[in-house]
């Protein structure tokens, strides 16, 4: 029987017995309004250690828009419903004070990885993130952490924090779930209206059709084809498409350099911004 825990007390209590047993500690943290690509998060956690603790909590300090963190779908019953039904065992549903007794005043450094894309154009939602995390990371002391590689930026940063505070915490990258029609889970679908939604899987399909280009163009055609082929849809705004390294986030001057590359996108469908990527090359 799963259960739900609202206090690190209460967790850390808890986690002593099953680390006493000689169980592993998998965690998934997540911000609620869980889909199926969280829960196959879940699922491999389950799979792989001794105890799955899924976090809910919807972060404030990475929000850098007020209106975005007041839209954020809440459905704490739902998701409760749903993690009990992936055999997760521990659900972490802490109030904001019990994350933030005290306002957390930290500024990471993570050089150039938040200068580009999300980083860029949210300000302070990396350092958020990260605050978030090693407090959630202090409360649970998870032998390896699940992440979705849709929010890719995010798990470099998350990498990049654990390096440097040296925690003893494996990152585990998983996959982006699609939907039938190619449009990358994410917990903001459920704002998208019917028509929003009907557009919304161009995204992914130009995506994949520029993965299938990548050979016989260059990158200034390779961008204007996927703004052009996007923006041409009236219910759909390229914020920006970037070629990136896949390992330092920088943009790559030719799509000739020498490095795995992963395009990004981030794509606005009315007030719902929505990411998506994929392995170029
Ligand atoms: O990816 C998310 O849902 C959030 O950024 C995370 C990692 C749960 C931190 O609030």
């Amino acid at each position: 029987m799963m259960k739900v825990v609202k206090t690190i007390q209460e967790l850390r209590q808890l986690l002593t017995e099953e680390k006493s047993q000689g169980k592993t500690v998998g965690f998934v943290p997540t911000m609620g309004a869980l889909h199926r690509g969280h829960l196959s998060l879940v699922q491999r956690c389950k799979k792989e250690c001794g105890v799955a603790v899924v976090s809910i909590f919807v972060n404030p300090t990475q929000f850098n828009d007020r209106g975005d963190l007041e839209r954020y779908p809440r459905t704490l019953a739902a998701d409760v419903q749903l993690l009990q039904a992936a055999s997760c065992d521990v659900a972490f549903a802490p109030s904001e004070k019990e994350i933030y007794p005290e306002p957390d005043t930290r500024i990471f450094d993570f050089g150039l990885l938040d200068k580009v894309m999300e980083g860029e154009r949210r300000p302070g939602h990396f350092n958020g993130v990260a605050q978030v995390v090693s407090r959630l990371f202090d409360a649970v002391k998870p032998d390896c952490a699940y992440f979705g590689e849709k929010d890719f930026q995010q798990l470099a940063v998350v990498s990049e924090m654990v390096r440097q505070l040296g925690l003893p915490v494996e990152i585990v990258r998983c996959p982006i779930v699609r939907e039938a029609d190619g449009l990358a889970l994410s917990s903001r679908n459920a704002l998208l209206t019917p028509e929003q939604r009907a557009a919304a899987p161009i995204i992914a399909k130009t995506l994949f059709a520029a993965v299938d280009r990548v050979c016989d163009v260059d990158l200034a055609a390779l961008k204007k084809f996927v703004e052009d082929s996007i923006n041409a849809d009236e219910r759909l705004k390229v914020e920006y498409f970037e070629v990136v390294c896949a390992r330092t986030l920088q943009p790559v001057a030719s799509l000739d350099d020498d490095c795995a590359k992963q395009a990004c996108i981030a794509v606005h469908a009315g007030k719902i911004r929505l990411i998506d990527n994929v392995r170029l090359t």
